[in-house]
């Protein structure tokens, strides 16, 4: 979603905006723009829609100044175009603003303030929301306001999730950060005599990694040489920053195409750090350590629900299946989008997982909210990003381990979220006495192979890559499989809708009856997750089925299996696993499968239209 960087001190301004900018990109945007101030008051501002390097070509000359602020905008309120590209100005020129975020109620704070804007001869120059955020902080500094008390007050009128950065053309010593409820982070850096600020980290590394994490309700005075905060209910102090232990390499795409074959490629290692110290065989445990949730909940509770959104749901259901399996608790999903606005009975008795690699998505902290506020039941949160909105709303936090995830797709943070999900399966079952040692030590053994299990899925790319091409101008896909299979059928489908944007429907194979099969004929091909599991002959049936309506066949299923190979058009062999660890052997090959298919369309895999990396916005 939207990004915003900002920079304050000794060197210039234009130059290390744009290049944060572009390490934001990967959040998904439409349009961009800088605004530069110069010492001696001149101000350039340059927006562009489209890519950021429409915006660096528009630039003749970089402007110089010290201070300033940059955007990239995921249009919400009016079209993409230069004209609703971020930053935006008071209707004086003065203020300067950009937002993440939505403000709710913009249209009755517009109606309010056209009245004055009429009177002057001015009226509004963009069609979105943000616009009226610098002629609210204008208004308050008329008033004789300090900034920092208008931009407050500002943000006091708005409904609604906002990130706001901004500065005053009088004054080029500083910029100004606010953050208010869930319009993802907002990030100072420390240099030296210098300040950086961003929507997230990747744009700060190249620079440092003293990093202070806005909070909710905070707002940050930056200057050149450190930040002041400020909030309504306690006193001003000067943070002290946190080193964040990220190379800056791990954000860089190295000698891949893309940055989502290099995510793919890094996740045995992503897998091996997640489980690291986590899963101990003598004596067996699970999550021993770093866990603010007591083995007395963990028992009291009487059921689990698993919550997410797009792929971090498909990697809830996979939870909810193993939470049942091994920890033996009823155990249930849900959409976070949906939940939130139902009046879900649940009952202080269960405890609540939600998983989101970013911690930021609207939905889920959401949802996170309506189980706090209604049943006040325990509460975990499986995420990448520590210090994450989410990590502050939960009871606990179970963080993966993947480094900085780049493409927009999520793939690595999938295994992530499931190698987390399968040891606090592990950890409920040992409180709760419903897992014995040797089960336990059996079930974690098997974890730690799930590295070398993906290992050998990520082999699989050529072939891949081959059948791929024979599907290059398939615009539809029917994915399916039953049990485990049915969730990663779900995840295959997603991945080719968001890279590849060819129309796929994961299902669950007994479902395909029921409706779906009216849709096959010789142009309809269909992906079949077919390991030798319990399901298998029913797997097997409903191929035989799609193959009588003559449907290409592309099956996946256990290395050697010549009886489905012989069954089916193009067959992939993974390596043979435990019905439990069915995920880490699939998962490879069907984000290479989309990935493929994306790469032969000569799409741009990291950036897909229309799409954003966290969605902060309803
Ligand atoms: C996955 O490839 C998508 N980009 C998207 O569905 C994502 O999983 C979803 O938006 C949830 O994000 P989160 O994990 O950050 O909460």
């Amino acid at each position: 979603m939207c990004g915003i960087v900002g920079y304050v001190g000794h060197q210039s301004a234009g130059p290390i905006l744009l290049e944060g900018l572009q390490r934001l990109e990967y959040r998904g945007y439409d349009s961009s723009g800088i605004a530069v101030l110069d010492r001696d008051g001149s101000l350039a501002v340059l927006k562009r829609q489209g890519k950021l390097r429409d915006l660096e070509a528009a630039i003749v000359a970089m402007p110089s100044g010290g201070a300033g602020i940059g955007h990239t905008r995921w249009a919400t309120h009016g079209v993409p175009s230069d004209r609703n590209a971020h930053p935006h100005a008071s209707s004086s020129g003065d203020v300067i603003v950009v937002q993440n975020g939505i403000v709710e109620n913009y249209r009755s704070l517009k109606a309010e303030l056209e009245q004055t804007l009429a009177a002057q001869g001015r009226s509004w120059l963009s069609d979105t929301d943000t616009e009226v955020i610098p002629e609210l902080i204008a208004r308050e500094l008329a008033r004789g306001q300090m900034f920092e008390e208008a931009l407050q007050a500002a943000i006091a009128r708005l409904r609604g999730a906002n990130a706001i950065a901004a500065f005053h053309r009088a004054d080029p010593t500083r910029i100004y950060a606010a953050r208010k409820g869930s319009a993802g982070g907002m990030v100072i850096g420390y240099g030296d005599g210098e300040m950086f600020l961003a929507s997230d980290l990747p744009a700060l590394l190249p620079h440092t990694t003293d990093v202070y994490h806005l909070e909710d309700g905070e707002i940050a005075v930056i200057d050149s040489q450190g930040a002041l905060i400020h909030r309504a209910d306690r006193p001003r102090h000067r943070p002290e920053p946190r080193q964040v232990d990220l190379d800056p390499v791990a954000v860089a795409r190295g000698p891949y195409r893309h940055f989502m074959l290099k995510e793919i490629f890094e996740q045995p290692r992503a897998l091996s750090d997640t489980i690291r110290g986590r899963a101990r065989l003598d004596p067996p445990s699970a999550l021993a350590d770093e866990f603010e949730i007591s083995d007395a909940t963990l028992r009291s509770v009487e059921r689990v629900l698993v919550i997410g959104m797009g792929t971090s749901l498909h990697a809830a259901m996979i939870g909810r299946w193993w939470i049942e399996q091994i920890a033996g608790i009823p155990a249930d999903f849900d959409n976070a989008s949906e939940f939130r606005f139902r009046a879900p009975v649940i009952g202080p008795a269960t405890l609540v997982v939600s998983v989101t690699q970013s911690g930021e998505t609207i939905d889920t902290l959401g949802a996170m909210d309506h189980v706090r506020d209604r049943w006040g039941a325990p509460q975990i949160v499986v995420t990448n990003v520590e210090g994450s909105e989410a990590t502050r709303k939960a009871d606990a936090s179970i963080l993966m381990r993947c480094g900085p995830e780049v493409g927009v797709a999520s793939t690595k943070t999938f295994l992530g979220s499931l190698a987390a999900l399968y040891l606090l399966a592990c950890r409920i079952g040992k409180a709760r006495g419903s897992l014995g040692d040797a089960d336990l030590g059996e079930a974690l053994e098997q974890l730690l192979t799930s590295p070398s299990l993906v290992e050998r899925g990520l082999a699989l790319s050529d072939q891949c890559n081959e059948i791929a091409r024979s599907y290059t101008g398939s615009t539809n896909f029917l994915v399916l499989g039953r049990g485990i299979e049915h969730p990663l059928a779900m995840e295959a489908a997603l991945k080719c809708k968001e890279i590849s944007y060819v129309h796929a429907e994961g299902y669950a194979a007994g479902e395909m009856k029921h409706g779906p099969i009216a849709l096959l004929d010789q142009q309809f091909p269909v992906i079949a997750l077919a390991t030798r599991g319990p399901l298998f002959d029913k797997m097997m049936s409903a191929i035989q089925q799609v193959s009588a309506r003559r449907a290409p066949v592309i099956a996946v299923g256990d290395e050697g299996d010549d009886e489905l190979a012989g069954l089916v058009d193009h067959y992939i062999g993974v390596p043979p696993a435990s019905d439990l660890l069915t995920p880490f052997a699939l998962t490879p090959v069907i984000q290479l499968l989309a990935y493929h298919i994306a790469l032969a369309r000569g799409l741009d895999i990291d950036q897909p239209r229309n799409l954003a990396k966290t969605v902060t916005v309803e």
